[in-house]
């Protein structure tokens, strides 16, 4: 197996390359002045091949992901893995409005033409029911971090009540909740706008508690800095977050600490200062698994 990574991806990649005892090489970029890239990979590769890249800000790193994809083939790639850390597009999964483009359908079958199976971890599939619905013929695993960040959330506050700031990421909180026996209780949102929601706390007391918030996905930090406000108007004693994937983007993490937030903890699909779990060991064990089944078949 051979794993091949872009240069910005090197400090999840050099420790996955080291779990799986698989080599690991850069796919290699130039950008032309006019804003076209030119790739390069290792001109022989194995029959196994894994890319990896993160979709975070994926409008730029689509094109040269898929282009690393066709090159992998013609290089001699016969069963190609996508490992997408961060999968983007997951949230736009029906149109909201006539016309809409269904983003989450459309970027699946895009993977799935040029990849014989993604892995990823805690996308949002809210309406759906697994990443092989959005991989039409091909395999998709969808891994959580939840449990990493329910056990790190367990460590630092003993006791806290993790606190889903909407239902979406009532699973995700159940999850943690349950394996490390901590109480969970579940927020309701209303989305105005991407930069206005409204979060309605459960019918719960939460005076004096220790609140962390726990979500797949930080993007603006409203919602986190939405329920944060609410449970510490509520007469909690502390507010601490913790998410899978810390994209915090602009101002978000001043609107976090802003509301009274604590601390952040993230896990290290996106890398962000606040990374404090790594899902390596849970990308190299699905790695592991899946290349034991396609050997066997
Ligand atoms: C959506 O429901 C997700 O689970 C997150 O709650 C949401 O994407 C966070 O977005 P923002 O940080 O912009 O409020």
């Amino acid at each position: 197996m051979q794993l091949l990574a872009f240069d910005d991806e090197m400090a999840l990649a050099r420790p996955l390359a080291e779990a799986l005892q698989c080599p690991l090489a850069p796919v290699q970029r130039h950008r032309f002045p006019d804003g076209e890239t030119r790739l390069r990979l290792p001109p022989a590769l194995p029959a196994q091949v894994v890319l990896l890249r993160g979709l975070q800000d994926p409008n730029a790193k689509l094109t040269e992901l898929l282009l690393a994809a066709a090159g992998a083939r013609e290089l001699g790639a016969r069963r190609l893995t996508l490992v997408s850390p961060y999968l983007a597009y997951m949230r736009q999964d029906m149109a909201f409005a006539p016309g809409e483009v269904v983003s989450q359908r459309h970027l699946g079958a895009l993977l799935a033409a040029a990849f014989d199976a993604v892995v990823t971890v805690d996308p949002h599939l809210h309406r759906i029911s697994s990443l092989d619905e959005v991989l039409p013929g091909r395999r998709g695993l969808a891994l959580s971090a939840a449990p990493l960040l329910g056990a790190h959330v367990a460590r630092a506050v003993p006791g806290a009540l993790l606190l889903a700031p909407d239902e979406e990421a009532a699973p995700w909180v159940r999850a943690a909740a349950q394996a490390q026996g901590l109480q969970h209780a579940v927020c309701r949102k209303q989305r105005h706008g991407d930069r206005e929601v409204a979060v309605a706390l459960p019918d719960m007391d939460v005076r004096g508690r220790a609140v962390v918030l726990l979500d797949d996905v930080a993007s603006t930090g409203r919602t986190l800095a939405e329920a944060a406000r609410g449970v510490l108007a509520q007469g909690a004693a502390s507010v601490d977050v913790a998410v899978t994937h810390a994209l915090f983007i602009g101002d978000a993490l001043a609107q976090v600490h802003g509301a009274g937030v604590r601390h952040v903890w993230s896990s290290d699909c996106v890398p962000h200062a606040s990374n404090v779990v790594s899902v390596v060991p849970l990308l190299a064990q699905a790695l592991g698994t899946l290349q034991a089944n396609a050997e066997r078949v």
